[in-house]
């Protein structure tokens, strides 16, 4: 069994990215700037910002960090994502989800310039992914591909099930999956709250896919021997036997998975570091495609 080390493929591509820094700088070129929302204090999405904007700081790229308390009204983030879009010295921006209920998450998604969506949400980078068209893949789907090619795992021919069909990982990774590229042409399964024999259809799986947000969801009983097990699930639970009061803990119940199968991703260190990873390459693309 061989851990999917996202954290030390991550660390792989942001040295490339700080190589291509260092080269447009020679060049006399603009440095690529990122910006981020952050709407609230959930923990969570707290710690995923901070990583964001660390990520930019090793890699040499500029960032900027805007913060709203959780009762913002939806009209002030439609202004500064509008202000963002016209902005000429951000490249790319997100707006990091979830948003407080009372803030409608597609209306914001669609506001953003297409140009600058380096999380690739808005429908016109989501259609260009289905059809296979230049924009922005993403983030967490473009990190598990990126660590399924630089770990050099066979996709062609495989089952893959995926399990979650969220708008951000298991639907956009299911059109990834089963395109005809390297990787690619899985023969996909997207299954979902409502799958019946969910067992049944993970033995099958020669790849397997978590991302439902359920802690240990995925037992030794559903995994066939020797497959590939990706963990894309992130959920904190308590622990008081850590300072900080909580774990992450993923989708997988690792301990008992890991000896069944030939790769697995562990949580904290598998897919999460890679999805910050994919955030970075899109944003230096968004410079790139501007042709500065
Ligand atoms: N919430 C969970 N994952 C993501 C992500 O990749 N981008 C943003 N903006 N919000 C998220």
């Amino acid at each position: 069994m061989t851990i999917l080390d996202g954290k030390a493929t991550a660390a792989q591509i942001r040295s490339e990215l700080a190589q291509a820094v260092q080269q447009r700088k020679l060049d006399g070129k603009k440095i690529p700037h990122l910006a981020a929302i952050l709407v609230g204090n959930d923990g969570g999405s707290v710690s995923y910002v901070t990583s964001k904007v660390s990520a930019c700081d090793q890699i040499g790229f500029e960032s900027t960090l805007i913060r709203y308390d959780a009762s913002v009204q939806e009209d002030i983030l439609l202004d500064k994502v509008r202000q963002l879009n016209e902005d000429k010295s951000i490249d790319g921006f997100i707006v990091q989800l979830p948003l407080p209920a009372h803030i409608d998450e597609l209306k914001v998604t669609q506001a953003i310039d297409p140009k600058k969506d380096v999380d690739g949400f808005h429908p016109r980078n989501l259609g260009n992914m289905i059809l296979n068209l230049p924009g922005f893949l993403p983030a967490t789907p473009a990190g598990i591909m990126a660590l399924i090619e630089r770990n050099n795992i066979e996709t062609e021919g495989k089952n893959c099930v995926i399990i979650g069909r969220s708008n951000i990982v298991g639907t956009p990774l299911s059109i990834m999956l089963g395109r005809n590229a390297n990787p690619g042409n899985c023969t996909v399964t997207l299954a979902h709250s409502r799958t019946s024999n969910l067992k049944d259809i993970c033995l099958n799986a020669d790849i397997l896919i978590a991302a439902i947000g359920q802690p240990n969801f995925v037992t030794a009983d559903m995994v066939k021997p020797g497959a590939v097990i990706i963990d894309v699930g992130t959920t904190r639970v308590e622990d008081p036997s850590r300072e900080r009061g909580w774990r992450l803990v993923g989708d997988v119940k690792f301990d008992e998975v890991a000896p069944k199968c030939s790769f697995i991703s562990p949580v904290p260190g598998g897919v999460g570091p890679m999805t910050i990873a994919s955030l970075m390459m899109n944003t230096l693309k968004a410079m790139e495609l501007k042709g500065k």
